[in-house]
């Protein structure tokens, strides 16, 4: 999917994704120490506003003008007055994040769904975006939830394997602080099923 695709998939929609944040982003981040963050791909924002309201200063980027505009009228309405604290961006993922190089002791790629190439070059920005010692957090749907999980993309291209990402980090300055592969419950029509996410935190090196 392009740009373009993607804000008519937002603009079909009052909501595409929950008003939640994700379970691992919620899981990783929550004990972490509030401090500056970048949300690649951030979508209608709610992991962005969600670290926002936990006192994290958020650049929040997305390449789907209809998903930014929708992130801002949600950080309106629930922020207050610390919708100062989430700046939303039109902005490519796979480009230099906004920002600068070690801005930012938080970057996020959360269900960012590339081939490969496009998806490393995001993961580069990622790093690159991080101070040494900051953290990459990398959540998405498994390459193996298209034969045993739940949803997700069709696409084996676009989904990535924890070996995958961590082959794709290979020569970076990063440390592995997790990587696996996590269930997560979805409540259908049918009852619950459930995805296979991989969730993997990598530390900047100094
Ligand atoms: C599955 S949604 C996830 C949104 C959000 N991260 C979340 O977890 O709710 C994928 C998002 O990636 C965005 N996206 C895809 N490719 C992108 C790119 N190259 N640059 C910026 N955003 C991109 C889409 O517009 C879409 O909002």
């Amino acid at each position: 999917m392009d740009a373009k695709a993607w804000d008519e998939r937002y603009a079909a929609h009052d909501l595409v994704w929950s008003v939640e944040p994700n379970r691992f982003v919620a899981e990783i981040i929550g004990p972490l120490t509030p401090g500056h963050a970048v949300d690649l791909a951030a979508g209608e924002g709610r992991n962005a506003i969600w670290m926002a309201e936990r006192g994290w200063t958020v650049v929040a980027t997305d390449y789907s003008a209809v998903a930014v505009d929708r992130m801002r009228s949600l950080a309106a309405e629930r922020l207050g007055d610390a919708v100062e604290r989430l700046t939303p961006l039109v902005a490519d993922a796979t480009q230099h994040a906004a920002g600068g190089p070690a801005a930012y002791d938080l970057a996020l790629l959360s269900y960012l769904q590339l081939p490969p190439d496009e998806w490393r070059q995001a993961l580069r920005a990622a790093v690159e975006a991080v101070r040494p010692g900051g953290r990459v957090v990398v959540v998405g749907h498994a390459g193996r939830n298209l034969a045993e999980g739940w949803g997700g993309p069709s696409d084996r291209s676009v989904l990535y394997d924890p070996d995958e990402v961590l082959d794709a980090v290979e020569g970076l300055p990063v440390s592995v602080e997790q990587s696996g592969i996590r269930e997560r419950p979805v409540p259908t029509d049918e009852g619950e099923r459930v995805a296979l996410d991989t969730v993997v935190v990598l530390r900047r090196d100094g």
